[in-house]
């Protein structure tokens, strides 16, 4: 079908790259600091984007590790921390790569139900009780998949458990300052930074494909999971890491924020409205920014088959399941009734057609 829909890939679209922008920085970072640029080296990520990194945070420069895209770096902490029979435990449902990834590193992967503000707590610490994980990861800001944000009250709750029984909480914002409405909440490690690992990317504020990504936490963990990266890739993609810089430098990375803002405020609310509108009755989160918008269909909702059927009328889903990780003591999660909705890389035309087929399939 040449009008098919794709509500599966929470990327940015092609307009939302800084093209022009990158380019010259591309250029600009090359031509000024060729010896380290284009040499093996800076393990721990290019000293000067860390230096204007650990200045935003607030922290000393050994306290920040940039490497190729922020799952890379769960890749590496994963080996550093995940032990044979360990669990790590995730949101439920979570983002299905990270609970590929953890897996991969031999981890039972353990999912925490997650409610309209967060994590149920008292499930986490029933989990927490009966096996200390090697960690919990978190979006605690738009949750991918479900679009969900952690209130200050669970943050603060889940901290008190990390310090309590004594394990590492991973935050991974990468849409975070892609806020279209409403007041941030803290960042858990302004509650708490010895038990947190914060970890983003500039995959959703400039490009993915420059595979930018970083990790804040304290320095012997860095100091480890630089060691682990240097074993994995001998030294990371400099060229890009600098370009990042140089568009720092610039000023530019704010006002194109503040641009991005406004190309997906539109599809944002036009995904929320068509909700509303086709999709009556069902529970459905209400994201405050971000790239997901998720609905929770009935029990009593056709959900037999419904990727299939989807394909069939022109658009493209994800099975729920993927974001479905082993359950912990509660019952096990109906992911065929859960759909992602990603709405930033599709026009307000297409979020409105897409909901009304989907609606017209329950
Ligand atoms: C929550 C989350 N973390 C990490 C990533 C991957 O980021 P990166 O491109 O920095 O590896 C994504 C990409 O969609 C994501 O949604």
């Amino acid at each position: 079908m040449n009008d098919t829909i794709v509500f599966t890939r929470g990327v940015p679209p092609p307009e939302a790259f800084p093209v022009a922008q990158l380019a010259e920085c591309v250029a600009a970072a090359i031509q000024s600091d060729p010896a380290v640029v284009l040499q093996y080296g800076q393990q721990q990520g290019y000293a000067p984007l860390r230096a204007l990194l650990a200045a935003e945070y607030g922290v000393p420069e050994n306290e920040v590790m940039v490497a190729n895209g922020s799952l890379q770096l769960q890749d590496l902490l994963a080996a550093h921390l995940v032990r044979p029979g360990m669990t790590v435990l995730t949101e439920q449902p979570g983002y299905d790569r990270a609970i590929m990834t953890f897996r991969r590193r031999g981890a039972r992967v353990v999912g925490v139900p997650l409610e309209a503000d967060g994590v149920d707590v008292a499930r986490l610490e029933a989990e927490v009780r009966r096996q200390t994980p090697a960690f919990l990861y978190l979006v605690p800001d738009f949750q991918n998949p479900a679009g969900v944000t952690t209130s200050a009250e669970k943050r603060r709750a889940i901290l008190a458990l990390a310090e309590r029984y004594g394990f590492w909480v991973v935050e991974d914002i990468p849409y975070r300052r892609l806020r279209y409405r409403g007041e941030p909440v803290p960042m858990l490690r302004e509650i708490n930074p010895q038990r947190v690992v914060t970890m983003t990317s500039f995959s959703k504020l400039l490009s993915p494909g420059m595979r930018v990504g970083y990790m804040v936490a304290p320095a012997q963990l860095v100091a480890a999971i630089t060691k682990e990266g240097e074993h994995t890739y001998l030294s990371p993609v400099l060229p890009t890491q600098a370009a990042v810089a140089e568009f720092i430098r610039r000023g530019w990375l704010q006002p194109n924020i503040e641009r991005l803002k406004q190309l997906y405020r539109p599809r944002w609310d036009a995904m929320l409205g068509a909700v509303r509108r086709h999709l009556e009755g069902v529970t459905a989160s209400e994201p405050d920014g971000g790239f997901f918008v998720s609905v929770t269909l009935p029990a009593e909702a056709n959900t037999r088959g419904l990727v299939e059927r989807a394909k069939a009328i022109g658009l493209v889903l994800t099975e729920g399941q993927a974001f479905f990780a082993d359950p912990d003591e509660g019952p096990p999660p109906d992911g065929e009734r859960f759909v992602r909705l990603p709405f930033c890389a599709v026009t307000p035309q297409q979020i409105d057609e897409g909901v009304r087929r989907l609606a017209s399939l329950l």
